[in-house]
């Protein structure tokens, strides 16, 4: 009996340190015809401005197997940014990413769903909408490239691990073998007025992508590789001959290659459909490798009232000496270089990151 209640005891005291260390679904977060599950983290301690990263989980995978399988949320504790993790109604765990809801900008489908559980997170989370990003593997990179192409408003950055180009399943079923055969070929121009189709009035600033594909991947052929850099070039309306081309990063069989500053292309020799989520390379695209819990000094949350001195300043002064083309320059807490070398100037990404390019 006493066994009994002090068990009770302790599941009520875990019970209330629940919104730390745990997956946490949400219900009624708004617009969601298909029946998307909203699943969140949130770090007991937040930055401040808070910026958010959206989650999409493969084919058979789930809300809880993304969360635990990758290390998103390990690395929300450190840097303290939220993560929603979205779970796919369909019993095989794919996403809708062919009807025409989901393909175009508030318009149904379960890409609708998840820009629901974005404003969600904006309206009730305080997340800051200028940090909103979103990364997925698979059927979750399928959905990157659908979010960026009909959310561009949404999100300011994207990374999809193994997926095809916005559009490539439009019109089929479910699955699509001619696109995830790679013998779905369009030119850049028809590649990029299909993501321009996704929201045709949006006249803002388009989200900056990033894709990973293995190039022995035989789930979703390399050749989606190639029709993304086709695809996002057009998009920014930049060349498809790389500015910059790094083979052995990040690792020795693996090359980079970026078109400007807003599309990266990631190969991996040798690898398959698994290509392993190398979260520090994908924070540091989104911006935010330096951001820590706690409030920035230029930006004190509007709701609470601040006493005492933010916490956090940066201690070092500015050291000396130029940054390098690509390099950061500036952002809320650094403390290194903000000279670019010539010819290149420090340009702002997001409050957290300031790129010589
Ligand atoms: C980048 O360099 C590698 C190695 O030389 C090459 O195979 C690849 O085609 C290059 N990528 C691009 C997009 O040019």
């Amino acid at each position: 009996m006493l066994l009994k209640s002090l068990s009770t005891l302790l599941m009520g005291a875990a019970g209330a340190f629940a919104a730390a260390g745990q997956l946490q679904q949400v219900t009624n977060f708004g617009s969601n015809p298909t029946g998307v599950q909203m699943f969140v983290y949130r770090p007991s301690q937040l930055a401040h401005p808070t910026p958010l990263i959206v989650a999409v989980h493969y084919c058979t995978g789930t809300a809880q197997a993304y969360f635990s399988g990758t290390q998103y949320a390990n690395q929300a504790d450190t840097h303290g940014y939220i993560v929603i993790y979205p779970d796919a109604p369909d019993p095989g765990g794919c996403w809708d990413v062919h009807t025409d809801g989901t393909l175009h900008h508030d318009s149904g489908g379960d890409s609708l769903a998840i820009a629901s559980m974005v404003r969600y997170a904006i309206s009730n989370y305080g997340v800051d909408p200028s940090l909103v990003f979103v990364t997925g593997t698979s059927s979750g990179a399928m959905m990157t490239n659908v979010l960026l192409g009909a959310y561009p408003d949404l999100f300011k950055a994207g990374s999809a691990f193994s997926g095809v180009p916005y559009g490539c399943f439009a019109g089929s079923s479910l699955w699509n073998s001619q696109c995830a055969t790679g013998q779905l070929i369009k030119t850049a121009q028809q590649w990029g007025d299909q993501v321009r189709s996704g929201y045709s009035a949006f006249s803002g600033t388009r989200p900056k992508m990033q894709f990973w594909h293995g190039s022995v991947d035989t789930t979703l052929y390399p050749q989606n590789f190639f029709e993304e850099i086709k695809q996002w070039t057009n998009v920014f309306g930049v060349s498809q001959t790389p500015t910059s081309n790094q083979t052995g990063n990040p690792l020795s069989n693996y090359w980079r290659a970026s078109f400007g500053p807003n599309v990266q292309a990631i190969f991996a020799n040798g690898v398959g459909h698994t290509v392993p989520e190398r979260v520090d390379d994908v924070l540091a695209w989104f911006g935010l490798t330096n951001v820590r819990p706690g409030n920035s000094p230029s930006n004190p949350p509007s709701s609470t009232t601040t006493t005492t001195a933010p916490t956090n300043p940066p201690s070092n002064p500015p050291t000396g000496g130029t940054v390098p083309h690509w390099g950061q320059c500036g952002g809320i807490g650094w403390t290194g270089a903000t000279v670019c070398e010539s010819p290149y100037t420090c340009t702002a990404s997001n409050q957290y990151y300031s790129q010589c390019l």
